[in-house]
């Protein structure tokens, strides 16, 4: 007797992750013997730095392997505002705080507790690709702005555009996954000044922060006045900054009473972080910060191959990136006279003719796109750039 399982309708309009389909996919490929160079995975190739692996190391060894307040131990959340003071000069109080497992939790949390079904969301495309999904699990409804004929640059004036009496909240993402961008600070000043005017709320998901590369500076809305903070819960985490994806461990910076719904939510579903993993969170916030500098160095000596390379390739144009890890060429040149039609179509091709994992735009709200991630060695990324040329050379000849 076979079994049919009845859904709940919340999860109806609910997508798989794309980029974690493509990072599937390469497994897939690789456990079937093919040398598949992955530019597709978000996740940094380093190692966790040492000081921070030997700290979870000795919570381990010492029994730190209980529950832990639910929302993070004091001892984490005081680390948290102390690296908060040192960038930004803003002390956020214990109460302003909640550690989670990951940005990606701290992202739910945050849209659970504030949107109501029909609340407008507006997201500026290209967007990381859970923001609309944890819009639409909570019944809202993403109102996406285009960011392409400015070059992927937001402005006030694109948010003030798109605000109705139903706009609940805004989210910016800056550096921007998927497309390398940094806000021009006067706009995004520009559009905390709107949020406050208009009596909406702002998630700034910080994730890539620390990842800017000279002349542009890290922008924090820790930074901003505090009249204007209020109603920005800031998204971090120490995924990529510290190269722990795996170790889950997230941060919120908001309104107290966002806070505590948000601590409500966890305490029901999660309960704590995991507790030794929040003790490397401690070192990582508060020990040595060589190793960022180090990892930035290596990001920018390949994004500084990876930009020209992509444009010698006809059909193929790209920015410079600003910050993060990623490229986001455009191939409208190539699909305009290749055989293949989409970038989604010209991803499959290029992963199973050439077994190159890039992730297509169209996942990012942005056809004619492609995401190339440059987390990966400079040797990779230029066996990866190579098999890409010769499959656009294939498909347009
Ligand atoms: C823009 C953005 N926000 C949040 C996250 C979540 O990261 P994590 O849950 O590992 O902290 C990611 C990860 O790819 C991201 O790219």
């Amino acid at each position: 007797m076979s079994v049919t399982f009845s859904r709940a309708e919340r999860v109806d309009a609910m997508q798989s992750s794309s980029t974690m389909a493509a990072t599937q996919a390469a497994a897939r490929l690789r456990a079937a013997g093919h040398d598949v160079v992955d530019l597709g995975a978000g996740e940094p190739d380093f190692t966790t730095p040492e000081n921070i692996r030997e700290a979870a190391k000795r919570a381990l060894d010492s029994g730190k392997t209980k529950y832990t307040p639910a929302a993070g131990t004091a001892e984490l959340k005081n680390a948290i505002i102390g690296y908060i003071e040192r960038e930004t000069g803003t002390k956020y109080e214990p109460s302003q705080v909640i550690v989670s497992a990951g940005g990606k939790q701290v992202l739910f949390n945050g849209i659970t507790t504030l949107i109501n079904p029909a609340d407008e969301v507006i997201i500026p495309a290209p967007y990381w690709v859970t923001f609309p999904e944890i819009v639409t699990f909570c019944g809202g409804k993403s109102v996406f702005v285009d960011t392409e004929s400015n070059g992927f640059q937001l402005t006030a004036k694109m948010v003030a555009d798109a605000v109705t009496p139903k706009t609940k909240l805004i989210i910016v993402n800056s550096p921007s996954n998927p497309s390398g961008r940094i806000m021009a600070p006067e706009e995004f000043r520009a559009v905390a000044e709107l949020v406050a005017e208009r009596g909406l709320w702002m998630i700034s998901d910080e994730c890539y922060y620390r990842f800017t590369y000279p002349p542009y500076q890290p922008l924090s809305a820790a930074s901003l006045p505090a009249e204007l903070r209020e109603r920005v819960l800031i998204s971090g985490s120490f995924s990529k900054t510290y190269a722990m994806t795996g170790w889950r461990i997230g941060y919120a910076l908001a309104h107290r009473d966002w806070v505590t719904e948000m601590s409500k939510v966890q305490s029901h579903s999660t309960s704590n972080p995991t507790s030794f993993a929040q003790w490397g969170a401690v070192e990582a916030a508060q020990g040595d910060q060589s190793s960022i500098d180090g990892m930035l160095a290596e990001y920018q000596k390949r994004r500084d191959w990876l930009i020209p390379a992509l444009n010698e390739i006809p059909g193929v144009s790209c920015a410079m990136p600003e910050g993060a890890f990623y490229a986001f060429p455009s191939i409208k040149g190539v699909l305009a006279k290749a055989s293949v039609k989409t970038d989604s179509e010209f991803s499959d091709l290029l992963l199973n003719e050439a077994h190159v994992v890039v992730t297509p735009g169209s996942a990012f709200g942005m056809p004619g796109y492609l995401r190339i991630s440059y987390a990966n060695s400079l040797e990779a990324i230029q066996r990866g750039v190579d098999r890409m040329r010769q499959v656009i050379e294939k498909v347009t000849r």
